[in-house]
């Protein structure tokens, strides 16, 4: 294991680029939001400083209205497509135009949860920008108060081409003047582990929407041609609005309780509108036509993360995730295998995603269900070990797939190796 420790932390330097770190060089060139909020966590763990500093940077580029963009464009790269003179953002530092789940606050909560004095400052430091960031969420993303999220684009949930976003991205039309362009990704990465011509023009037809719309968010969420519900993201806030109201306690920032739980409540009773009673898990929806996606997703196992479901709703979650698993070589695959849209090795569509199994095992292990998080924590651990600190995994083979020396599975490989990172380094070391 501590020939892996070193690895994982020399493909973070790697990938280090002074303020922030890119996911992975050539295929992703720039700053990702949760890709580094993620990799924070890694980071953490031999140099304090440089992770709040990626942190901090990237909420500096935190829009007027709140919004932390999904990508920082910091120093131009052609080998990134669709970079920031496509996006026209007018932003400083330039950035995309919408934004990405919401981890950063877990993130925060957990870094000062596991430090000391200095850590508690850094962590205030940041708390003014986090909860501007939640409340862009609530307004921009749920202007009719549902208690339900909706993202504008497929990219806003993370998990770009999952089949969840099919439906969709069928009433998207591709205009006849849609920009014109050359893919990048595909000249670093295997076409079939990449989505396909006809989701990529979607991806920049909805992109196109939002630069005519100037990025008035109201706008693109009336108006716009994409808009979706995903368990995700809307776990993903839900946890994060839990740890923000944790920071707001450790800070003792009393006037901010009522409003961040508010918020909690809000989503968690919101969530059953994603429960679907025939897949029996909580699925992405179309907010446009209610249309409900009809399968299960690592994303639907983020209840658990997020504290939301009934009794009822959990156990027949948690029959999915045993089933599935059971399916498989090594869990958990991005889509349902026994669904017809699962394709084990194209990104969102089957593959295994190491921060999605960090989530899940979190959420499994405070709800007392340990084997099974630990059953996940092994199969990620194996699959970093054996195969590589890869973007994402095939969950027939184990073969690693997408971009290689991965930051975000570094930084995974060195929080499920938390306990023996200390000890290999010592506390000493890591300030
Ligand atoms: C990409 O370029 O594939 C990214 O996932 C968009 O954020």
């Amino acid at each position: 294991m501590e020939k892996h420790i070193r690895e994982a932390i020399r493909i973070i330097r790697q990938n280090d680029r002074g303020t922030y770190t890119v996911p992975t060089h050539r295929l992703y060139p720039y700053q990702w939001n949760w890709d580094s909020g993620f990799t924070a966590l890694g980071l953490w763990q031999y140099d304090r400083n440089r992770a709040w500093l990626e942190l901090s940077q990237l909420l500096e580029s935190q829009w007027e209205d709140g919004m932390v963009p999904h990508i920082v464009f910091r120093k131009l790269d052609p080998d990134y497509f669709p970079g920031p003179l496509i996006w026209q953002t007018n932003t400083e530092p330039p950035s995309s135009g919408h934004s990405q789940p919401p981890v950063l606050s877990s993130v925060v909560f957990e870094l000062v949860r596991r430090g000391d004095e200095f850590d508690l400052n850094k962590g205030r430091e940041l708390f003014s920008r986090l909860i501007r960031y939640h409340r862009w969420f609530v307004k921009a993303r749920d202007p009719q108060q549902r208690g339900v999220l909706g993202i504008i684009h497929p990219w806003e949930s993370g998990r770009d081409n999952c089949p969840d976003w099919d439906i969709g991205m069928k009433n998207v039309v591709v205009p006849d003047d849609l920009v014109s362009y050359q893919r990048r990704d595909t000249a670093h990465v295997d076409s079939e582990q990449r989505p396909t011509e006809s989701q990529y023009e979607r991806f920049l037809a909805i992109l196109q929407y939002g630069r005519r719309a100037k990025w008035n968010h109201q706008l693109i969420y009336e108006q716009g041609p994409f808009l979706m519900a995903d368990p995700g993201v809307q776990f993903v806030f839900i946890r994060a609005t839990r740890d923000l109201l944790q920071l707001a306690k450790c800070f003792g920032y009393e006037e901010y309780y009522e409003e961040i739980q508010s918020w909690i409540s809000r989503f968690s009773e919101g969530s059953n509108w994603l429960w679907n009673e025939e897949a029996g898990g909580f699925c992405a929806r179309d907010l446009r036509t209610d249309i409900f996606s009809d399968a299960i997703t690592n994303a639907s196992m983020l209840c658990f993360y997020a504290g939301v479901g009934s009794p009822s709703q959990n156990t027949r979650t948690l029959n999915h995730a045993h089933r599935i698993l059971d399916s498989c070589k090594f869990g958990m695959p991005s889509w349902d295998p026994a669904h017809s849209k699962f394709e084990p090795r194209r990104y969102w569509r089957g593959p295994v995603w190491a921060i999605m199994n960090y989530m899940i095992a979190k959420g499994l292990s405070e709800s007392n269900e340990e084997s099974l998080a630990a059953r996940i924590r092994g199969d990620t651990i194996h699959l970093i070990e054996n195969y590589g600190m890869a973007e994402y995994f095939d969950p027939t083979t184990g073969a690693a797939l997408g971009g290689m020396d991965f930051s975000w599975t570094a930084a995974m490989y060195l929080e499920f190796a938390h306990k023996r990172v200390r000890d290999a380094l010592g506390d000493s070391k890591r300030a």
